[in-house]
C-alpha cells in the first residue's frame, strides 16, 4: 500500500508537472563521462518522462556533462554556457545543469560568471538530477550538490536497456593513487569500489539482452577491491574477472584504465585462465624516464612497465599492448624525451593516446618549475605522435591477407557497410546482404588504413 501510495505522489511529483521534457546533454571527455551521461540519460528518461533530442534548441532541459582533465576546461565551459545562455534568453523556463569534473572542481564559482545556470552537480551525485530539475522548475531557484556519497547513485539507475551487443559497466569510481599532475582524485573523490554481485547481476541483464562484449570502466580498474567487513566478503579485481568469465554469452572481456602499479602477478596469470580476456591491453605508463615517473609520482619505474609486459607477452605472446604519454611535464629534459621514445619502440607499443602537460589547479606539479617552452613541448608531441602513428600503421599493415575474428556491431550510416571489432580494438568494415549484427565472424582483411581496415565476409564463427 505504502509502495503504491509512493509511486502516485512520484508520478505527480514528477511527471504531471513537468510534461513534454525534451532533454539534451553534452558531453565532454573520457569513457568514463560517456557513461555517465547514458546513464543521466537513462534516469532522466525514468523519473521524469525526457524525451532525449540532438539539437539544444529543442530542449527544455540542458545539461553539460564537464571535463577537466586538460586544457583550459573554464574557459571552454564559458563558452558554451555562453550559447545557451543565448536560448535562455528566449526561453527563460529552460533549466541549464552543469556536472563532471569542471562543476566538482569550481562548485559555486561557476554561478558568479553564469548566474542562468540553474544546477550543479558532481560526477556521483547526478542520480539526484530529476530532484533537482523539478525542485528549480518549481520554486525557481539554483541547486548545488557536489558531494561524494558512497555508491549511492547506482542504486537509483533503472536496468539498462540495450540492443547493443558491446556495453560498457563501471566498476570502480575515483582514484586514490594522486599523481601530481591529476585532477581526477579531487574531482571524482576516493576509490569506491562497487559491490560485485551488482556488476555480475547487470552484465547477466547485459547477456540477456544480447551483449557479448563487455568493457569493465574505471580510473584504475585493477585496484577493484570490494570488502564488506562485517559479512567478511571480499572480492578483488581478478576474482571479479573470473565470476564474469562464467557469464553465459560473454565472449570477450575489456577494461580501462589499469595502472601498472596494480598489476599484480594475480592479474597476469589470470590471461592463462579467461580466453575471454582479449589480447589487447591499455596501460598507461606516461613517461619513459624513471625520473619523470617519479616526479609524477606514478609509484613504479620503467623496468616494473617492460617486466609486467614480458610477463604478460609469456603468456599471450601476440597481446598487443596501448598506453598514454604525457610530454613536456615540468623538467621533462630532451635525454628524457627521448627514453620515452626508445621505451615505445622497445616495448613495441600499438595505437596510444598522447598529451602535452597541462598544469591543473591545486595539483602537486602545478607547483613545480616548468621550464619546458610551449614550442618544444609542441614540437616533443608532434615527434612521439609521428612514432606512435607509424607504430599503429605496422601493426595495421600486417593485418592485411590475415583471417581476423570480429563482432559485428551495427551498420555505418557513412558507407552503409556493416562494422565489427577485431580483439586489438580496430574497427573493421565490410560489405554484405546479410546482417550479422550480434554475431562473430571470420572475416579476410583485404585493406588497411590507420585505425580502421577493410575486410571480406569468410564465415560465421562457430560459438
Ligand atoms: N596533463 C596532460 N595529460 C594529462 N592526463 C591526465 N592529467 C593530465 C594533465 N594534467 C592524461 C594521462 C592520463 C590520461 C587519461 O590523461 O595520460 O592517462
Ligand atoms: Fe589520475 Fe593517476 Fe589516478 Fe590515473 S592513476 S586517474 S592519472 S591520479
Amino acid at each position: 500500500m505504502l509502495i503504491l501510495l509512493k509511486f502516485c505522489i512520484k508520478i505527480i511529483y514528477y511527471n504531471l508537472i513537468m510534461l513534454n521534457n525534451k532533454l539534451y546533454i553534452k558531453t565532454w571527455g573520457c569513457q568514463m563521462n560517456e557513461y555517465d551521461s547514458s546513464k543521466i540519460a537513462d534516469i532522466m528518461k525514468k523519473e521524469l518522462n525526457c524525451k532525449i533530442t540532438k539539437f539544444a534548441q529543442n530542449a527544455n532541459i540542458l545539461i553539460l556533462n564537464t571535463c577537466s582533465i586538460r586544457e583550459k576546461a573554464q574557459e571552454k565551459l564559458f563558452h558554451q554556457l555562453g550559447r545557451w545562455k543565448n536560448l535562455k534568453k528566449n526561453n527563460p523556463e529552460i533549466i541549464i545543469g552543469v556536472g563532471g569534473c569542471v562543476a566538482s572542481q569550481e562548485g559555486e564559482k561557476i554561478l558568479r560568471r553564469a548566474h542562468y545556470v540553474d544546477i550543479i552537480f558532481g560526477p556521483q551525485t547526478f542520480h539526484k538530477l530529476p530532484r533537482m530539475v523539478y525542485k528549480v522548475h518549481k520554486f525557481k531557484k539554483y541547486l548545488i550538490d557536489i558531494s561524494f556519497p558512497k555508491n549511492e547513485k547506482f542504486k537509483f539507475f533503472p536496468p539498462k536497456k540495450t540492443t547493443d551487443v558491446s556495453s560498457f559497466i563501471s566498476i570502480i569510481e575515483g582514484c586514490n593513487k594522486y599523481c601530481t599532475y591529476c585532477i581526477v582524485p579531487y574531482t571524482r573523490g576516493k576509490e569506491i569500489s562497487r559491490p560485485y554481485k551488482d556488476i555480475i547481476l547487470e552484465i547477466k541483464n547485459l547477456s540477456l539482452q544480447g551483449v557479448k562484449e563487455i568493457h569493465l570502466l574505471g580510473q584504475n580498474v585493477n585496484s577493484y577491491n570490494y570488502k564488506d567487513i562485517k559479512k567478511q566478503d571480499y572480492c578483488n579485481f581478478t576474482k571479479l574477472l573470473q565470476m564474469i568469465s562464467k557469464i553465459e554469452n560473454i565472449k570477450r572481456i575489456r577494461f580501462t584504465t589499469s595502472h601498472p602499479q596494480n598489476f599484480s602477478n594475480e592479474l597476469i596469470n589470470i590471461y592463462k585462465k579467461i580466453p575471454q580476456l582479449v589480447n589487447f591491453l591499455h596501460l598507461p605508463v606516461q613517461s619513459g624516464s624513471d625520473r619523470i615517473l617519479s616526479l609524477m609520482k606514478r609509484r613504479y619505474n620503467v623496468s616494473d612497465y617492460i617486466e609486467i609486459i614480458n610477463k604478460l607477452k609469456n603468456i599471450r605472446p601476440n597481446i598487443q599492448i596501448s598506453s598514454d604519454f604525457i610530454v613536456g611535464f615540468p623538467g621533462e629534459t630532451r635525454k628524457d624525451f627521448y627514453d620515452t621514445i626508445s621505451l615505445i619502440l622497445d616495448i613495441d607499443l600499438d595505437m596510444s593516446f598522447s598529451f602535452i602537460y597541462s598544469s591543473r589547479p591545486g595539483t602537486p606539479a602545478s607547483k613545480m618549475k616548468d621550464n619546458v617552452s610551449i614550442s618544444e613541448k609542441k614540437e616533443r608531441l608532434y615527434l612521439l605522435q609521428y612514432y606512435l602513428k607509424q607504430q599503429t600503421k605496422k601493426f595495421s599493415l600486417k593485418m592485411i591477407n590475415t583471417i581476423q575474428i570480429i563482432l559485428v556491431e551495427g551498420i555505418s550510416i557513412q558507407n552503409n557497410q556493416y562494422f565489427g571489432k577485431t580483439e586489438n580494438n580496430r574497427t573493421v568494415f565490410f560489405i554484405s546482404n546479410n546482417n550479422y549484427i550480434g554475431k562473430f565472424i571470420n572475416v579476410k582483411i583485404i585493406d588497411s588504413y590507420l585505425y580502421s581496415l577493410y575486410a571480406i565476409f569468410i564465415s560465421i564463427c562457430k560459438n
